[in-house]
């Protein structure tokens, strides 16, 4: 497998954990998006949000998209909110595999109900807000190569399910 496994979805839907388990099957090392701005910013998510906006956090996000994507053979968990930017989105999809990570609003809501590292959760009724942002962004997530369903299963049991899925969809079992 030498093209890039990209994985894109919601905030916890575990793209993170689950790339780190990709690498553990593949071999392929691992990035992720809100690290590398993270590393060229010098500055945390929530304090690049507080300090700078929205507005340049997507900047950094796309300039990171771009310089990671020049190359293949990696695994790549992406930020929530990459796939917004329709320039982002095509160049992802041709970079690579792309697997949409899916889960129910249900284990979202468990998962990201005391998250105090994601701005745009941060204030009154988060669950509202978890809700409101899904809607919007569900119809992008599934446009990925592949979706894979989380609920209840491992991030090893998901990495295994992924790596089936492309093998399968390169033509060997
Ligand atoms: C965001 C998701 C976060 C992070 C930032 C914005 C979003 O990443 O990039 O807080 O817009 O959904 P995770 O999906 O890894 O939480």
């Amino acid at each position: 497998m030498h093209e890039n496994i990209i994985l894109i979805g919601f905030m916890g839907t575990g793209k993170t954990t689950v790339g780190r388990a990709l690498t553990q099957k593949t071999g392929m090392p691992f990035f992720d998006t809100d690290d590398l701005i993270v590393q060229k910013v010098g500055k945390s998510i929530p304090d690049i949000f507080k300090t700078s906006g929205e507005k340049y956090f997507r900047e950094m996000e796309t300039k990171v998209i771009h310089e990671i994507t020049e190359t293949s053979g990696k695994i790549l968990a992406t930020g929530g909110g990459a796939i917004i930017n329709p320039d982002n989105f095509a160049r992802l999809l041709l970079c690579g595999c792309v697997i949409g990570l899916l889960a129910s609003e249900d284990t979202l809501w468990h998962r990201l109900a005391y998250d105090s590292e994601r701005p745009l959760l941060k204030g009154p009724n988060p669950r509202q807000k978890i809700e409101a942002l899904y809607k919007e962004r569900a119809h992008l997530y599934r446009q990925a190569h592949h979706l894979v369903m989380v609920d209840e299963k491992t991030p090893i049991q998901i990495a295994e399910e992924i790596v089936l899925t492309i093998r399968q969809a390169q033509g060997h079992q």
